[in-house]
């Protein structure tokens, strides 16, 4: 049913797919084995491969073949300073034969160049730098510097497509409309019905392609979204509009409500960027059990929330869970990070 209509729209090959999903038997063991922890199944989008992966490359797959069909030279995007949004699309960029600006927000006038930072450089984005409000919100200084970019770019003759931050918006919408198949058909293939999926959320286009894929490919489970930054209605209202319209998109008749879109918000901790202890513990936990990376800004965060279900004996032991990775290992490569897990050699 649903494979069809996402796979006829147009896509840009960026991704390795399908992404690998790795039972986690030892992380299973280290919290007290099947008698008392759930089955735990990680779907490695970590692994989709476009500059270090990350699940923007399933976006990108549909924006970049938008902005080509557009007739479009150049990439415009947004982000803070630390984006793996940014970071992978100045690789899809490159990939494509595109020019891609980044305007980044940083607290810093001159930012470290380190991390996903470091890897725009490489992949040869023209990165732009405003001063940071809300990272989150794509409201402010850089989106005048965006619309000054745009017009400079057509004044050079370019014609430039602005991605909206994080790639949050229909057309990037419908990369998890086709990841959720995708995930769908291995769980079917492992004859597997997992109870919940947990994945970390921010601009909501990986939350809006979750929830309307859920609907159109039947799945089995609850999606438990794990917020990373405040300003829920907004972002309520921003994903309901995102999957609504990628569905028209598709020709379906399905529909997404505030209802199907919870998010918990009980894992924030001080705000979006600051890594919390139980998102710490979440990343030594993983790498040590299953030599899997979590990062500080989402999937730890994301992961934590897993972790206390667990232990406080939220998810029967007989169930099975999923949790969707969703990358970001380059923040890893930081010195603020360096410096708050006190790695010793
Ligand atoms: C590693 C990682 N995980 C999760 C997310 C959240 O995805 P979304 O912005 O679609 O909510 C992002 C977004 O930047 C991310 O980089």
């Amino acid at each position: 049913m649903i494979g069809e209509p996402v796979n006829e729209l147009p896509r840009y090959p960026l991704a390795t797919l399908p992404t690998p999903v790795t039972d986690a038997v030892r992380l299973r063991e280290a919290l007290g084995g099947p008698s008392v922890c759930p089955r735990i199944l990680v779907k490695r989008d970590d692994l989709t491969g476009l500059g270090l992966g990350g699940n923007k490359a399933r976006k990108l797959e549909y924006l970049i073949a938008d902005a080509l069909e557009r007739g479009a030279q150049t990439v415009v995007t947004t982000g803070a300073v630390q984006s793996n949004h940014a970071r992978m699309t100045a690789a899809a960029a490159c990939i494509a034969g595109l020019r891609c600006v980044l305007v980044l927000t940083s607290h810093h006038v001159t930012p470290v160049v380190e991390g996903n930072l470091l890897l725009d450089c490489l992949f040869g984005a023209d990165v732009r730098f405003v001063p940071a409000e809300d990272p989150m919100l794509a409201v402010g200084r850089d989106a005048e510097v965006v619309d000054e970019v745009v017009r400079e770019e057509e004044a050079s003759g370019r014609h430039a497509y602005v991605i909206p931050i994080g790639g949050s918006c229909p057309v990037g919408a419908l990369g998890y409309v086709s990841g959720t198949a995708e995930l769908v058909g291995q769980l079917r293939a492992m004859d597997c019905r997992p109870s919940r999926l947990y994945y970390a959320s921010g601009s909501r286009g990986t939350q809006a392609g979750l929830t309307l894929g859920a609907k159109l490919s039947e799945a089995p489970y609850a999606l438990w979204g794990v917020a990373v930054s405040a300003g829920e209605p907004e972002k309520i209202e921003r994903a309901r509009r995102a999957a609504n319209e990628a569905a028209i998109l598709l020709g379906s008749g399905v529909r997404v409500d505030h209802t199907d879109l919870f998010t918990d918000q009980a894992f924030i901790g001080e705000g979006y960027g600051i890594p919390t202890e139980a998102g710490l513990e979440a990343i030594r936990l993983l790498a040590t059990t299953e030599a899997i990376l979590l990062e500080p800004v989402y999937t730890s965060k994301g992961f934590s929330a897993l972790l206390r279900h667990v232990r406080s004996c939220d998810i029967p032991p007989t169930d099975t869970v999923v949790f969707l990775h969703t990358g970001g290992a380059p923040a890893l490569f930081t010195r603020d990070f360096a410096a708050r897990m006190e790695t010793k050699p």
